[in-house]
């Protein structure tokens, strides 16, 4: 069960309960922060900051047993210095004493944390948010549960009533969140395409959406050659997922979020090999748990004025007699032929028909995510996504919704001579061009599935939607990159 998360008049003066997590900035700065300890606790604890040597920088945490008192841990969290304080650094000291808080067996937290050039609503949001992602944990797969008692109770110290809506809509993109990090993780023969359509047709269910989900004849039927060609080596059905979302009311916006939704890749006859990590291309379904997720908490926030949809061509990337050959020529749904010199480039080839789909819905702007290119992992590593869009209004509205959600994205160019690697002797063009600006050449491709007069961006989230060891508000494992920063780029309202 998810703690009971709540804002509260109470002070880290008159607060009781199991623990306390104080934040203290370092240095100087720090001063006023330990004097409102010494006077609660006495002198003892800054003697302890002293022996044991906290300085207060960003992540830094120490808890002190104060044995039969209440509280009866007192965690100390470093914030660094106050002028590099942000909404991040907020998040990352509420889940190290989350974190902390949860391993010591306490139930009641009490978190007093400074909020300064924040606002009241923001710093509720980030708390919560920290303090429910980090202690997420996945235990679907084992036979047995461990008992993890975890915590009941959080109060926001410090943050009246007011704060309380956000903590609220908070709960709704945690949902989101979480259902994005389960669809990851799961294996592949657990979350395959009928899953995923299965899972569209839970949230269309629960939360009233509509949906629409096209069997293989009928994207046939649409000439859909290019995402067919990846499904027909698989002996799962594809699943063209197509979920909407109307507000109350008249939409002043259309908004279109396509997910690449491989549920697993083997590479097809260009077979990945040792150390390209085949055994996790279960996670290469990320972008469609990203739109999911978004698509599940945008459904339950229900903004208004914006119409959502959201496009997933799922399916599997295998081999067997009828897999599509390396060489082999196919025609997309907006009738353009594309050599395909390399079956493991294969997200471009679902993602070009469900993008011609997306235009199709005359929209105000398409956002894709997609665990598309190595080259892009090599390029940003795992806590950046990158995102290419000709549009800079388009981009910058989801870079700021990125900065908001704490998801980090980077511009990369679309530079349009790189296109030339993608040029065919004999088809329209090949989907795979050379190896360096590896994700350029691969959005480039993208590009030629979309109307230039649709607002469109990329987010190449390969390095993003998984974390090995964990980090901040990820444990280890799936991170369910991407919904945060859709969802609040939706509620901004989109594009300018
Ligand atoms: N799903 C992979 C990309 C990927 C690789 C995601 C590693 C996460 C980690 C994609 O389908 C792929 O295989 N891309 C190839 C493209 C190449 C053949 C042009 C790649 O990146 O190697
Ligand atoms: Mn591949
Ligand atoms: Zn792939």
């Amino acid at each position: 069960m998810a703690a009971d998360i709540r804002c509260s008049t109470a002070t880290l003066a008159s607060w009781s309960g199991d623990a306390l997590a104080v934040g203290l900035f370092s240095g100087e700065a720090g001063a006023s922060g330990r004097s409102a300890l010494d006077a609660r606790f006495g002198s003892a604890i800054a003697d302890q900051l002293e022996r044991r040597r906290f300085k207060a920088k960003p992540g830094e945490c120490l808890s002190l047993d104060l044995l039969g008192q209440s509280p009866n841990l007192l965690i100390l969290v470093g914030l660094g210095a106050p002028a590099d304080f942000g909404a991040e650094q907020l998040r990352g000291a509420t889940a190290a004493a989350s974190k902390a808080a949860a391993a010591a067996g306490a139930s009641q937290l009490g978190l007093a944390m400074p909020i300064e050039g924040l606002g009241a609503e923001a710093a509720a949001g980030a708390m919560a948010e920290a303090v429910r992602l980090s202690l997420f944990a996945d235990q679907r797969f084992k036979s047995e549960r461990e008992p993890r008692p975890g915590l009941s109770q959080v109060e926001l110290l410090g943050l009246g009533d007011a704060a309380q809506g956000a903590v609220t809509s908070t709960a709704a993109i945690c949902s989101g969140v979480e259902l994005a990090r389960e669809l990851v993780a799961a294996p592949p023969n657990v979350v395959t395409p009928a899953a995923l359509a299965d899972t569209a047709a839970a949230i269309a269910r629960e939360f009233g959406l509509e949906l629409k989900v096209l069997e293989r004849a009928d994207c046939q039927a649409l000439g859909m050659g290019s995402y067919l060609a990846v499904a027909q080596g698989s002996d799962l059905p594809p699943k063209f997922i197509h979920l909407t979302y109307r507000p109350e009311g008249s939409a002043q916006r259309r908004l279109v979020l396509v997910g690449k939704g491989l549920t697993f890749d083997s590479g097809g006859y260009n077979l990945k090999t040792a150390g390209s990590q085949i055994e996790m291309m279960k996670y290469d379904m990320g972008g469609s748990a990203a739109v999911l997720g978004a698509m599940r908490t945008i459904a339950e926030l229900r903004p208004a004025g914006v119409e959502v949809h959201m496009v997933v061509a799922a399916c599997e990337n295998m081999i067997s007699g009828g897999a599509i050959h390396p060489g082999a020529i196919v025609t997309a749904s907006n009738g353009k032929t594309i050599e395909i010199n390399n079956t493991d480039a294969e997200g471009r080839l679902t993602l070009a028909d469900a993008l011609v789909y997306a235009c199709k819905l005359e929209p105000d702007a398409v956002v894709d995510l997609a665990t598309l290119t190595g080259a892009c992992v090599i390029a940003l590593g795992e806590e950046i996504a990158g995102l290419w869009s000709p549009s800079d209004a388009l981009a910058q509205g989801l870079l700021d919704a990125g900065v908001q959600g704490g998801e980090n994205l980077w511009r990369m160019p679309l530079r349009a001579s790189y296109r030339e690697g993608l040029k065919s002797g004999l088809a329209d063009m090949k989907n795979t061009g050379p190896r360096p600006g590896g994700s350029i050449t691969a959005a480039l491709f993208l590009q030629d599935f979309v109307e230039p007069s649709v607002p469109w961006a990329h987010l190449d989230i390969a390095g993003t939607v998984w974390s090995d060891k964990g980090r901040g508000l990820d444990p280890a494992g799936a991170t369910g990159f991407g919904v945060r920063t859709l969802v609040n780029w939706v509620r901004s309202g989109g594009p300018a």
